[in-house]
């Protein structure tokens, strides 16, 4: 991994930098995040975990400005965010997207360019009439792509298309791209799904670095041995709401979290009956599915399934 400069102001490390207080967000009748209080401190990488449909991805949207969120506010630095996602990127924080949002018949280079648009002041004109101020913004542009690139390990690929890169890659050239617009606060959403090991091992390692730049981290991850072993503190949503927040070690002894993971429902839980029943159902299949599978096959049954996000 090379030296990479940055021009993050520096805060003093444990000071918080975002606040989220009392979110929730409505659609209709459905309350997808609820109450939700959470800060990020500087120096820190917080983990947000919980399961398919616990609401996520929609509190990162209400974060970032992509949703007006029904109730609470958010801030960074001492100052309310505003509710559109140029001025909270301009603010400070960037985010990658659960489902990849890459220009796919961009190069690698070009999409980072693009995540570098907030952070210059040249205007239309100077672009249009290629002034030298322009020219120069461009070399320096290019220059801190490129640098971006190396930090992120996709140099050798800077004139491919976006398009034709394998997943894992993708995944990294969106973190990149997020790094061009120089946050203070990164935000993840799902950073290795669909990654092998090795690359999950790799993206810790990034992450790690990112840190070590100055950037605060929120990651949203369904792979605990990566979020336990990553993160300083950890919040479990489930159902929209705050199940529990804590170190590492307190989260993943938590039997509340257990049970959310597992599908087992725990006490008190709304819909606990229906939980028991599809998994009932589940077993039943399973074991159905055991009994005429082919000799030496093994059958397996997933109780999160595959992610249906929002769009
Ligand atoms: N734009 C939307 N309109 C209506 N419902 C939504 C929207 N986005 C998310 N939801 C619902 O909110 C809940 C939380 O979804 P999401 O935030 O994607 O969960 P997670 O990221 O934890 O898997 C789900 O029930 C989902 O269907
Ligand atoms: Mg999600």
């Amino acid at each position: 991994m090379t030296h990479m400069t940055t021009d993050t102001t520096t805060v003093a490390t444990g000071t918080p930098i975002l606040h989220a207080s009392g979110v929730t967000m409505r659609f209709g009748g459905l309350t997808a995040v609820r109450d939700v209080e959470l800060s990020v401190n500087s120096g820190e990488i917080v983990g947000l975990i919980g399961p398919n449909g616990a609401g996520k991805t929609t509190f990162f949207n209400c974060l970032t400005g992509l949703y007006i969120p029904t109730e609470g506010t958010v801030s960074y630095k001492g100052n309310v965010l505003p509710h559109k996602s140029h001025l909270v990127t301009q603010a400070g924080i960037a985010r990658t997207f659960q489902n990849i949002r890459l220009f796919a018949n961009m190069t690698v280079l070009e999409n980072v360019l693009v995540g570098r648009h907030t952070r210059t002041n040249e205007g239309l004109w100077s672009a249009l009439l290629r002034t030298p101020g322009f020219k120069r913004a461009e070399r320096a542009s290019e220059a801190r792509a490129m640098e971006l690139l190396e930090f992120t390990g996709l140099a050798h690929k800077r004139d491919h298309l976006a398009r034709n890169l394998p997943y894992g890659e993708q995944r990294k050239l969106e973190i990149a791209r997020a790094l061009a617009s120089e946050p203070g606060l990164l935000l993840l959403d799902e950073p290795t799904a669909g990654m092998n090991p090795q690359e999950t091992r790799a993206a810790e390692e990034l992450i790690f670095a990112i840190r070590d730049q100055g950037i605060a981290v929120l990651v949203i991850e369904h792979d605990m041995r990566f979020i336990f072993n990553l993160c300083d503190r950890v919040t479990c949503l489930v159902q929209g709401e705050v199940l529990v927040e804590g170190s590492p070690s307190v989260v993943q002894s938590d039997e509340r979290v257990v049970a959310a993971y597992l599908g087992t429902p725990f006490e008190g839980a709304p819909g606990a009956e229906e939980v028991a029943e599809v998994n009932a159902a589940e077993a039943a299949q399973a074991d159905d599915a055991a009994h005429t599978s082919a000799p030496g096959t093994t059958s397996t049954t997933s109780t999160t399934g595959t992610e249906g996000d929002a769009k």
